[in-house]
């Protein structure tokens, strides 16, 4: 049966103009092409997380490179069944600015993201606290967290020379949240699990459970339940 199939496709395929040939003979090798590449770029990654220091579970997936930079004695664990995507090709819900990245500043730095969790070009910089993202939380493209301000706000010429390490908190995102697009996640903040946060917010505020907030700053526009 699968042997008069096959040969009719290909008959079918071969009746079509040149320039449609060649159009779907690029795409499918292009398709394969980046495919591979991707697998070999998984494989740099795995070297380079152990390399690093980086723990994580089983069945880590990653489309694209990851920007690694891991201060000795710091921690970074990834669960079981984490996806890094780093390359927009990838990304399904818009294209990506950055790669996925992962950079702690100090031995009390931790970045602990949870199983079943997804990562799209996020940024996640812990400088001297922990940051945690629970398991089944989605992260969408574009995401900035961070535990730092990195600069003290006032006085003026104390922002290059006063780093303000004891403003620096902890990040806590729950379990089955949903962050979306482009939104940052800033120092101190706890987000409940199961809540939404909306495209494009800024979160500088804890946001409880089981709702959806969003906007600058974002507040809680409703709840679930
Ligand atoms: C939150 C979202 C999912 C919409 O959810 P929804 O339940 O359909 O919400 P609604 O559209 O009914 O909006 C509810 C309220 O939230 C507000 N709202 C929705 N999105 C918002 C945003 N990004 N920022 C601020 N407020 C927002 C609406 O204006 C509305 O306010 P109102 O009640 O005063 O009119 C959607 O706005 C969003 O952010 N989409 C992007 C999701 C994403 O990042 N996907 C990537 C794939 S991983």
């Amino acid at each position: 049966m699968a042997s008069h199939v096959y040969p009719k496709k290909l008959e079918k395929f071969l009746r079509l103009p040149l320039s449609l040939k060649i159009h779907f003979t690029g795409f499918l090798l292009g398709a394969a092409t980046r495919e591979f590449l991707f697998r070999v770029h998984h494989l740099v990654n795995l070297a380079r997380l152990r390399i690093n220091g980086v723990r994580h579970g089983r069945n880590l997936k990653t489309w694209g490179g990851i920007i690694l930079s891991i201060y000795p004695g710091s921690r970074v664990v990834l669960g079981e069944d984490v996806s890094i995507i780093s390359d927009g090709w990838r990304s399904t819900a818009s294209t990506l600015f950055a790669k996925t990245r992962f950079r702690t500043f100090t031995p009390s730095s931790a970045i602990l993201i949870g199983d079943h969790t997804g990562l799209n070009g996020t940024s996640i910089t812990s400088r001297s606290r922990e940051i945690s993202i629970g398991a089944y939380t989605m992260i969408a493209p574009n995401v900035i967290i961070t535990d730092s301000d990195f600069h003290i706000p006032w006085p003026p010429e104390g922002r290059r020379l006063y780093p303000g390490f004891e403003q620096d908190a902890k990040v806590t995102i729950g379990q089955n949240c949903w962050i979306g697009i482009n939104s940052l996640i800033l120092k101190g903040v706890t987000i409940g699990e199961n809540t939404v946060i909306a495209a494009g917010s800024v979160v500088v505020n804890d946001i409880p459970a089981d709702c959806l907030a969003g906007g600058v700053p974002a507040r809680v526009i409703k709840t679930y339940r």
